[in-house]
């Protein structure tokens, strides 16, 4: 028996000390704090829009930053590039929102995951539906007003966001359905405790598209509210979950963590020669070489709080 099965065996009873009282303060504020109460007109406006000149996706974050190609090339393919890999980040969010966490929530709201049945968890996870349909709003708002202020009529068709697809990979090769809901539910907890590490790579960047800034940060300030949640609901599910459940939990919590942090080198050499890279493949080839390029996030804080609040160890991708 491994040392996180005994943590977990252990720590049941001291971790699942539910704090409604987080709940129902959270649930009471959202018709005033959600960005959708309250921000809404901000996002139909082109005040925020747009300068060409600017950037739509910081160059440093690019995994292929410092090669020599990317270095020489011209104005317009740089500019393609990054924004193409704005609206992939995008569709990223939109993916781990869609795919990951609304099926989730659904699930909870309609009282039929773990039995967890109490009138703050289930409001406070229809409350977050709500919230993360409207973020996808956001999202492809911003997608789309991308696309006509860069001309863009066609778009490549990009594999499904990584953190997904090692979902689906997850669960393929899982014992069955019973795992499969533990694994559709770590890969929630994960992303909606840790997409503010995702946010904040560009919701407080002076130097790209302030309307990119913009949406990213107001979506942060929802999401900040929704990893205090879903500390809570994954309290209650772990504590109504059955040792071999809690099992599967502990385990995929890591895997779900590096999907979600992990650079997709999937979608780099399309895009890459998309906008006429002709060596795409060379070059992410060898990106993958240069160190500190396996993860786009490294801020796991939010998983630090989920261990703690479960008392047991998560293992950080390195
Ligand atoms: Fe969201
Ligand atoms: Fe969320």
């Amino acid at each position: 028996m491994s040392e996180l099965q005994v943590m977990s065996e252990i720590a049941v009873e001291d971790a699942t000390e539910v704090d409604f009282s987080v709940l129902k303060r959270l649930n009471a504020a959202w018709p005033k704090r959600s960005t959708l109460a309250s921000d809404i007109g901000r996002l139909h406006t082109d005040d925020e829009f747009f300068d060409p000149s600017v950037p739509d996706y910081p160059e440093h974050f690019l995994p292929f930053a410092n090669h020599p190609s990317w270095i020489d090339a011209g104005a317009e393919q740089r500019q393609k590039v990054l924004t193409a890999a704005w609206l992939v980040y995008n569709q990223r969010v939109i993916t781990a929102e869609e795919e990951v966490a609304n099926p989730t929530f659904q699930r909870i709201a309609h009282g039929t995951l773990f039995g967890l049945s109490g009138a703050a968890l289930r409001e406070a996870a229809q409350q977050a539906h709500v919230d993360e349909t409207w973020h996808t709003y956001m999202h492809i708002l911003a997608m789309r007003k991308t696309g006509e202020l860069r001309g863009m009529d066609t778009m490549p068709t990009y594999p499904d966001a990584v953190t997904y697809r090692r979902l689906v990979e997850a669960r393929a090769a899982s014992s069955g359905e019973d795992e499969n809901e533990i694994l559709d539910f770590a890969w929630t907890v994960v992303s909606e405790i840790s997409i503010n590490a995702y946010l904040e790579l560009l919701s407080n960047d002076q130097d790209i598209q302030p309307y990119h800034s913009l949406v990213t940060r107001l979506h942060a300030r929802d999401e900040s509210a929704h990893g205090a949640v879903l500390i809570e609901i994954a309290k209650a599910a772990y504590g109504a979950m059955s040792e071999q459940q809690r099992r599967w939990f502990v385990t995929a919590l890591p895997r779900a963590l590096r999907a979600f942090a992990e650079t997709d080198y999937s979608v780099w050499p399309i895009v890459l020669s998309h906008a006429g890279f002709e060596d795409a493949d060379a070059i992410v080839a060898e990106m993958k070489n240069y160190p500190g390029n396996e993860l786009l996030v490294r801020d796991f804080s939010g998983l630090t709080r989920l261990g703690r609040a479960l008392h047991i160890e998560i293992e950080f991708p390195e």
